[in-house]
């Protein structure tokens, strides 16, 4: 199938109450892997780039893989880009064929934020091409951030409410308690604040940074209206630990496919687990 905006995943997502997994991928084996386990799966599923990966494989080859995968299997896929900080670069990847942009103005002043996300979907708009923006700080695990500080990093409902207005977007990240990469314990989620947030805001929630965040919360940040749920460090995890064992088992291996097809297996599989957690099995 040809690439489809997410919108077009989170409105059937909506209707049906589950979430679309978006999964990272920075290689053709994470390309392939994440494309196997939504076909295996018969679901839907976004395939996300981060502008590092971009900068590491390509924006040529990120495309053509992406392209090449959704081609080959007939369950909808959508290519997003991850995290996109600057109006060009959303450009470039409109340009390129994304079919789903993300601008993070998040760092920004809410009025900054604001004027930026609009001028992005001001174009994307006009060439049918989805975008998601990010209200609140999710950072990183080392930012270590408290449930007393909550107020002053997490996302205000109030904000969101606004955000959503003026700017019309079509997905919102919201911050409420996760974080990117491996979590030192467990993450606590504000699942009042995404009530909160809900009751105010009328499009799909994304929660990025959910590998390491327990199933149950998962589930529940989903029961609440979350509705594109970010993973990137769970494939990273059990990518490499495939690549590690096989080296350690043999450490005379030099066939990069003996290292790379196992890596592939493992990422298909965690892919796999996290589409049956998400309820969006089967309903491709
Ligand atoms: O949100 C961050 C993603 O995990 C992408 O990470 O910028 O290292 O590719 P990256
Ligand atoms: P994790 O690496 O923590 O899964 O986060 C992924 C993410 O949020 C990508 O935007
Ligand atoms: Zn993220």
């Amino acid at each position: 199938m040809a690439l489809v905006p997410i919108s077009d995943l989170l409105k059937d997502a909506e209707a049906g109450g589950y979430a679309v997994g978006a999964f990272n991928c920075n290689n053709m084996e994470i390309v392939q892997a994440i494309a196997t386990a939504a076909q295996e799966e018969r679901s839907p599923v976004i395939m996300q780039a981060s502008q590092g990966a971009i900068k590491y494989a390509g924006i040529e080859y990120i495309t053509a893989m992406a392209n090449m995968a959704a081609s080959m299997i007939d369950v909808p896929v959508a290519l997003h880009l991850d995290h996109g900080t600057s109006f060009e670069q959303t450009m470039r990847c409109i340009r390129s064929g994304f079919s789903s942009v993300m601008i993070d103005g998040s760092k920004l002043p809410l009025e900054e934020n604001i004027a930026l996300t609009k001028q992005v979907l001001a174009v994307a708009r006009a060439v049918g091409v989805s975008v998601e923006a990010e209200l609140g700080k999710i950072g990183g695990t080392e930012d270590d951030i408290h449930v007393n500080e909550a107020d002053a990093y997490f996302t205000d409902p109030e904000e969101a409410k606004r955000f959503v207005e003026e700017t019309g977007v079509d997905a919102l990240a919201i911050a409420i308690g996760t974080a990117h990469g491996r979590y030192k314990g467990e993450p606590k989620l504000d699942f009042a604040r995404l009530e909160k947030i809900r009751a105010l805001v009328n499009i799909p929630i994304v929660l990025h940074g959910s590998s390491g965040v327990p199933e149950q919360a998962i589930r529940e940040a989903i029961r609440l209206g979350v509705r594109k749920v970010n993973i990137d460090t769970n494939i990273r995890e059990a990518f490499v630990g495939a690549c590690r064992k096989v080296l350690a088992d043999k450490p005379d291996e030099i066939d990069p496919r003996n290292v790379l097809g196992p890596a592939r297996a493992a990422a298909v599989e965690i892919i796999r687990e996290k589409i049956r957690i998400f309820g969006s099995s089967g309903k491709a």
